[in-house]
């Protein structure tokens, strides 16, 4: 007989509806039961979703539901607690993005899932897009070579309603970080992802327009060498008004440059520059008539198949009992580069990994 897994969303929020869209348009699947700290949101998701159980309390959720699959989508510095919650009660968890606020809280949360032997997986959707997988691909089939150097630059809007929607936006404590921690950490997975292990990181963060409601950085900037020697540069802002979005782009030793664009923000990205002898594509896909800072529910609506794919690999990977794509430690990967801008800008050291 064949098995639907009971999943369950802790945290009800704004990037909950990628999941639970997912999740209803998936027939392995069923959501099951929600549970937010705030009831009345909990109420108001199962009613949208017709779920049969409601929580404000997780560990009650994963104690009493019999859950397969817990998918986790509260804030940062939660994320490692209900991670530790999911692998004691035995449910695999999907937990959004970035894996936790700092590397020691990752890698406890790697080792409790490994020691419980449930799946961990984080949500990095941008990896899905097929311009972000065609890079990969041009380094895995030798087009590109080895890569040698990468950019990755951030420049969108965020103002001040942005930041005061939810309480916990714009701080160190509840937030874990700025346009690193926040936005920045897609592309710099993908930067991950292109160029390998970072090894020394040297950055500076700042505060320098939206200080006044929010502590952490609202600019960024850094330089980072890989294993193997690779190179690359760091550029990040959420003080850009308008938004020119999100750019990530890799250099080989076989001469070529290729590069993905998201602008206007949410996607799908674009591979704007493909420079490669005897192969060149170039492709502006924005123009004066594109919003590009669209408002969020629609960023997250044109991010929502790509939640899907990532979903259902992680789905898939509980059935079949293999490894999510983007596990545990992939996640961290990200995080430590983040962590470590935030150690050097602190020390005005290099920061070795
Ligand atoms: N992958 C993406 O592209 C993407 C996009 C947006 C947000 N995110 C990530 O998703 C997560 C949530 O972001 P959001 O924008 O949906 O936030 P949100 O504020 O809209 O929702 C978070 C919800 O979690 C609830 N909550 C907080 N602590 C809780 C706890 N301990 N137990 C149960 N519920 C709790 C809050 O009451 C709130 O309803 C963050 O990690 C964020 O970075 C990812």
């Amino acid at each position: 007989m064949e098995h639907t897994l009971r999943a369950g969303i802790i945290g009800c929020g704004k990037i909950a509806i990628n999941h639970a869209d997912t999740l209803r348009d998936f027939p392995g699947a069923s959501l099951v039961a929600v549970c937010d700290s705030d009831v009345d949101r909990a109420k108001e998701f199962a009613r949208e979703y017709g779920t049969e159980r409601v929580f404000s309390d997780a560990e009650r959720m994963l104690a009493e539901c019999g859950l397969d699959v817990v998918h986790i989508c509260t804030p940062h510095p939660s994320h490692e607690g209900l991670v530790l919650a999911a692998a004691r009660a035995g449910v695999h968890a999907l937990c959004e993005k970035p894996l936790a606020v700092d590397v020691a809280a990752a890698d406890r949360m790697i080792a409790a899932a490994e020691d419980a032997g449930i799946k961990l997986g984080t949500v990095f959707q941008r990896r899905y897009w097929p311009a972000a997988r065609r890079i990969r691909a041009a380094i895995d089939d030798g087009t590109l070579g080895t890569p040698i150097l990468g950019d990755c630059t951030v420049l969108i809007t965020k103002d001040r309603a942005y930041f005061e929607e939810d309480e916990w936006r714009g701080r160190w404590s509840t937030d874990g970080g700025g346009v690193l921690m926040n936005q920045a950490i897609h592309y710099l997975d993908l930067l991950q992802w292109y160029l390998g292990t970072a090894v020394r990181v040297s950055g500076r963060i700042a505060t320098l327009r939206h200080a006044g409601y929010i502590e952490v950085e609202d600019t960024a900037v850094a330089t980072v060498e890989f294993e193997g020697g690779a190179l690359a540069t760091i550029r990040a802002s959420t003080a850009a008004v308008p938004s020119l979005g999100y750019r990530v782009s890799v250099t080989g030793d076989a001469g070529g440059t290729v590069s993905l664009i998201e602008s206007p923000i949410g996607g799908p990205g674009v591979a704007d520059v493909w420079a490669v002898a005897g192969a060149e594509e170039y492709h502006m896909p924005w123009g004066a008539e594109i919003e590009s800072h669209p408002p969020q529910p629609e960023v997250h609506r044109s991010l929502k198949p790509y939640h899907a794919l990532q979903v259902r690999d992680f789905l898939d990977a509980v059935v079949e009992d293999r490894r999510p794509e983007i596990d545990g430690i992939e996640g961290r990967k990200s995080l430590a580069l983040v962590q470590a801008v935030y150690e050097s800008s602190r020390t005005g050291r290099t920061v070795t990994l």
